[in-house]
């Protein structure tokens, strides 16, 4: 609402001549007042229409107080100034409400000028710390962009180096996502899983491109530089963690496997984070679908089988059946086979050396 229009009072009170008396006074000095006698009353109201600011009584007939009323509202999104009110001449408790989020505190009995001053301040107050609030989150979002782009331009040199993987790490985000998805995963975490499935190989920047496009087996030297790349991949997302903070260690243990058998830190079980779990169901049907320069992709149903048998050892037995269940919402990898140049893949030296 506007600076001008007249701001919202609810009056949280049991007393009638307290209620009778402010919701004269304050009619008067221009609110739109209305009162409950308790806090769940004040609970059920604000659900139902906005408010500006609270005049509350402290000592509340029911199961809440005011100072659990205050706990509530400061829940709310909205800034909603709060005015305690109480006959209780006490110090501690004064302190008590306002650092639980009251505005501004009075001992009864206060004037309804009083009590409109503080209103009027409270509400103030309020609207500014929102305002600030609001100015943090959008510089927030500014930086975690810049952030983002920097590591999307990494992305792009990448895929500029190995076109397999632009397509590889867009078919694992929408993958990795789909299964979260199933597993009721909220949309903020959502929105950063589909980030560092995305970011997943980033590492692979480090890795050169002999060794990233070599046709034939790689040596233990060569295999130990393709596994920094979880290592160094985490390295790269890191400035992301301030906004993301579950990026970092999802790229870094994509690589884990359910027996503890993976890289790069042979972490076991649910030590490793869910969106590395995740992502290596993804990875792995993703994989087993895609053509190799040594060989064809194999089916779906291949890549299914595969990962039916390898819960327990490489994937997470309780993640194989979110997978099954939603297998059928990918696309079908044979329409979707891109006409970029196929290349060897992390995974085919993953398999050469028996972590695959
Ligand atoms: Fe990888």
């Amino acid at each position: 609402m506007s600076a001008d229009s007249a701001l919202r009072v609810l009056l949280v009170e049991d007393d009638p001549d307290e209620v009778s008396l402010l919701l004269r006074g304050l009619s008067q000095e221009g609110f739109l007042v209305s009162a409950v006698e308790n806090a769940r009353a004040a609970l059920h109201r604000l659900s139902l229409e906005p408010v500006d600011a609270l005049v509350c009584d402290l000592n509340l007939p029911g199961d809440l107080r005011g100072s659990d009323l205050l706990r509530h509202v400061r829940l709310r999104p909205e800034p909603i100034g709060f005015v305690m009110l109480t006959g209780e001449r006490d110090v501690a408790t004064a302190v008590r409400a306002v650092k639980d989020g009251a505005d501004e505190y009075l001992l009864k009995p206060s004037l309804p000028s009083q009590v409109a001053e503080a209103i009027h301040a409270a509400v103030r107050g309020r609207r500014k710390i929102a305002e600030q609030e609001e100015r943090a989150r959008r510089a927030e979002d500014a930086a975690f962009l810049a952030h983002y782009r920097t590591v999307r331009a990494l992305v792009n040199s990448l895929e500029t180096k190995d076109l397999y993987t632009r397509d590889h790490s867009r078919k694992v985000a929408r993958y990795t996502v789909l299964m979260a998805r199933e597993l009721g995963m909220a949309p903020q975490r959502l929105r950063e899983l589909r980030i560092a499935a995305l970011l997943h190989d980033i590492g692979k920047i480090g890795v050169p491109l002999s060794i990233l496009h070599k046709d034939g087996p790689l040596t233990d030297e060569e295999w130990e530089v393709i596994k920094r790349h979880t290592v160094d991949g985490a390295h790269i997302v890191g400035p992301l963690t301030q906004f993301l903070p579950e990026v970092r260690e999802v790229v870094r243990h994509e690589h884990e496997r359910w027996d503890g058998r993976g890289y790069p830190d042979g972490l076991a079980g649910t030590d490793i984070p869910l969106g590395s779990r995740l992502i290596m169901i993804a990875d792995t049907y993703d994989a087993v679908c895609s053509d190799r320069a040594y060989r064809k992709a194999r089916s779906r149903d291949t890549a299914i089988e595969i990962i039916r048998q390898g819960a327990g050892t490489q994937f997470d037995p309780h993640l194989v059946p979110v997978f099954l269940r939603t297998v059928h919402l990918f696309p079908d990898p044979a329409a979707e086979r891109a006409d970029v140049a196929p290349t060897p893949r992390l995974e085919d030296a993953a398999e050469a050396h028996g972590l695959a």
